[in-house]
């Protein structure tokens, strides 16, 4: 009966209460349960530990959602267990975290952000939208929309910046990329706003850790993006691993039912994060797992991501009066309605077509859309007498740092999907261009190890061996790019930082050239800002390359040999010390804003730092330059203001400005 194809909204509502009037408490509370890929699913079915467990819910119909598995192959698998074994049928979601791209991979969000071009940024996650869906996924944990002001925290990497404002229109661009304009296409995912809330503020930007803000910061900071999300329709949540001002957000009531659902009207679904149910109790919130996942079944987590809580936990709370049975029906409808709307009763094997999944990855279209985004992504710090673009003739240029040869770390720290040494490399992209005679040598390397699960901080090499042969080719180079900064795995999940330095001897390598060549290009690979002081008061050219993609090399060497003129600014203030943090641009003035008089102490300031940062939100310079003149201001009405100005390109090459407006 459910299983015809779906033609309103009232018609996903009807089919919805149908079925649910079928389900028993357990199968409702199996909707509200998500396990991780758990096995070698080409081999036969697992029998030990968890994954025996796991597999026997799945055939009872106690398995709602599953992430982590890619592949056709293996989602059909999963799904025919779910629709031939189980008593209704009732058809996974298939969830993975496909935030920049799945096996082609765009620059990490920060970086896309700092191209402040919606079309783009919405092109990108339609691209990535497309392969992961023709890899049997229809579900991403995307965007995370987390304003942050704190460049400690290694995960500014995946969001927009530090401003609502600019991370609400990103947030919309990616909502509308991922889930295109309907849904149940099988090239489309349905999107996931995260982490509800507050997650960016967590206190000295260590991972994890407490927030504690006021409601202005909440209302108008940090929740923004999140209602810009449900806006644009997006169809699922992610609640977060923090706690918000005393009560964690997974159990936060306040947050999940009476902002987001009752005064937001939000219809879809909310995941916990990662064990975020169970965590309650190393939080001290709750005192064992079953009190755990009362707690965050009342305060309006639909869905348990790998807590084991709900589908241990929940029927029993439900029989002893703890938890109201309607909010487990509440929380299966809202799951089953984003099933609906995804096609999946219609179709519960739409995603799983071997034959696209083999045209579609990795299609050319799709590199070319990552390039693209590449390189508007880039941010031209400084450009001291021109010494960018390149020549393209005549010129020794050394390339110096591993970075520049590279191939994973552009990549980023979100690469599930993607294989290592699949990124193009600076080295790679330089040498298209032949005119020039290119020497690269190492110098020295950023890190020891490159893993998702060691501490690459602690083990930054200290090996300088290399140094002499990068000095002997700076020496005699014309000029020096260096490719400096941090590993894919420096940023993103707890990778946080106390200094915002090069990591590793880096520093020491950079100093060590500028003795023997002044002439020095720095670029940048990082997931997040830098302490760049040093540099911006010797090195002449500085370019802000992010951790780029797939395209990464090709696109850094189209932009310092003027094949791209620089068009990114920064989403994120860079400031001149960590003390400064957290910096951002639309801070509030104190009542002693400024300098009363020269040498006066008794104002808002260090002694030792000015308080603006070194490169400011919104800052970015290009090959050209750009005139203002005739700043036009008209209200049209008692909400709307026409603004206009005439901008002039005055230099020697075609540019584009991102037009800023502050109020
Ligand atoms: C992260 C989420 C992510 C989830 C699933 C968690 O550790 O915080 O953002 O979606 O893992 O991989």
């Amino acid at each position: 009966e459910f299983s015809s194809s779906i033609t309103s909204v009232v018609d996903v509502e009807q089919k919805v209460e149908a079925l649910l009037k079928q389900m028993t408490l357990e199968e409702k509370i199996g909707q509200m349960n998500q396990y991780s890929g758990f096995w070698d699913l080409t081999g036969p079915a697992p029998t030990g530990g968890n994954a025996a467990k796991k597999y026997e819910h799945l055939r009872k119909g106690y398995v709602g959602s599953m992430l982590n598995l890619r592949g056709v192959e293996n989602v059909r698998k999963i799904q025919k267990i779910a629709i031939e074994e189980t008593r209704l049928g009732i058809p996974l979601i298939i969830g993975f975290d496909v935030i920049h791209g799945y096996e082609t991979l765009s620059p990490i969000p920060l970086a896309e952000s700092a191209s402040w071009d919606l079309e783009a940024i919405k092109k990108s996650a339609e691209v990535a939208a497309e392969e992961a869906a023709a890899a049997g996924i229809n579900w991403t944990f995307a965007p995370m929309v987390d304003i942050s002001r704190d460049a400690r925290w290694g995960r500014v990497m995946e969001g927009a910046g530090e401003d609502p404002y600019l991370g609400s229109k990103i947030a919309i661009a990616r909502v509308q990329g991922f889930q295109g304009s309907d849904l149940s296409q099988h090239t489309t995912l349905a999107a996931c706003a995260k982490h509800f809330a507050g997650y960016g503020f967590s206190e000295s930007g260590r991972e994890y850790n407490t927030v504690d803000v006021g409601t202005s910061t909440l209302n108008n900071i940090i929740f923004p993006p999140f209602q810009a999300s449900i806006d644009a329709g997006v169809r699922t949540f992610m609640n977060s691993f923090n706690e918000l001002n005393g009560i964690p957000a997974t159990g936060n009531r306040y947050l999940q039912r009476d902002i987001l659902k009752n005064k937001w009207k939000f219809d879809g679904f909310v995941v916990s994060d990662w064990g975020s149910i169970e965590e309650m109790t190393a939080h001290g919130h709750a005192k064992d797992n079953k009190h755990a996942a009362e707690i965050a079944a009342n305060a309006g987590s639909d869905m348990d991501m790998e807590s084991y809580a709900y589908v241990n936990e929940l029927a029993a709370l439900v029989r002893e009066g703890n938890v109201n049975e309607a909010y487990i029906d509440d929380a299966a409808r809202r799951i089953l309605r984003v099933k609906f709307e995804l096609g999946l009763f219609e179709d519960p094997y739409k995603y799983c077509d071997e034959q696209r999944e083999k045209e579609i990855i990795g299609q050319q279209a799709f590199h070319d859309a990552s390039l693209d985004m590449a390189k508007k992504s880039i941010v031209l710090l400084k450009n001291k007498n021109q010494l960018l673009p390149l020549k393209k003739q005549g010129q020794k240029i050394a390339l110096i740092g591993a970075l520049a040869s590279d191939k994973t770390s552009p990549l980023g720290n979100w690469r599930i999907a993607a294989k290592d040494n699949t990124a193009v490399s600076v080295l790679e992209g330089m040498q298209a261009y032949t005119g020039n005679q290119l020497t690269y040598a190492k110098g020295a390397d950023v890190s020891l190890g490159k893993t998702q699960f060691t501490e690459e901080l602690k083990i930054n090499t200290t090996d300088r061996s290399e140094f002499p042969k990068a000095l002997a080719v700076a020496k005699t180079a014309d000029v020096v790019v260096m490719v400096l900064g941090e590993v894919g795995y420096q940023s993103g999940e707890g990778r946080s930082r106390t200094e915002l330095g090069l990591p590793g001897v880096q520093q020491d390598l950079l100093e060590a050239i500028y003795e023997v060549n002044k002439n020095i290009v720095l670029v940048l690979n990082n997931g997040r800002p830098l302490v760049l002081n040093w540099h911006n008061e010797h090195i002449p050219a500085i370019v802000e390359a992010w951790q780029l993609g797939t395209q990464s090399g090709n696109a850094i060497a189209q932009v310092l040999y003027g094949d791209y003129n620089p068009s990114g600014k920064l989403p994120m203030s860079f400031p001149r010390a960590v003390g400064q943090i957290p910096i951002y641009y639309n801070y509030k003035n104190t009542g002693r804003p400024t300098l009363p008089a020269p040498g006066r102490v008794f104002w808002s300031h260090y002694q030792d730092v000015e308080n603006t940062p070194l490169y400011s939100f919104g800052y970015g310079l290009s090959y050209t330059s750009f005139e203002y003149t005739n700043l036009q201001a008209e209200v049209l009405s008692d909400k709307e203001v026409s603004v206009s100005v005439m901008l002039k390109n005055t230099g020697k090459f075609t540019g584009k400005e991102v037009v800023q407006l502050y109020i």
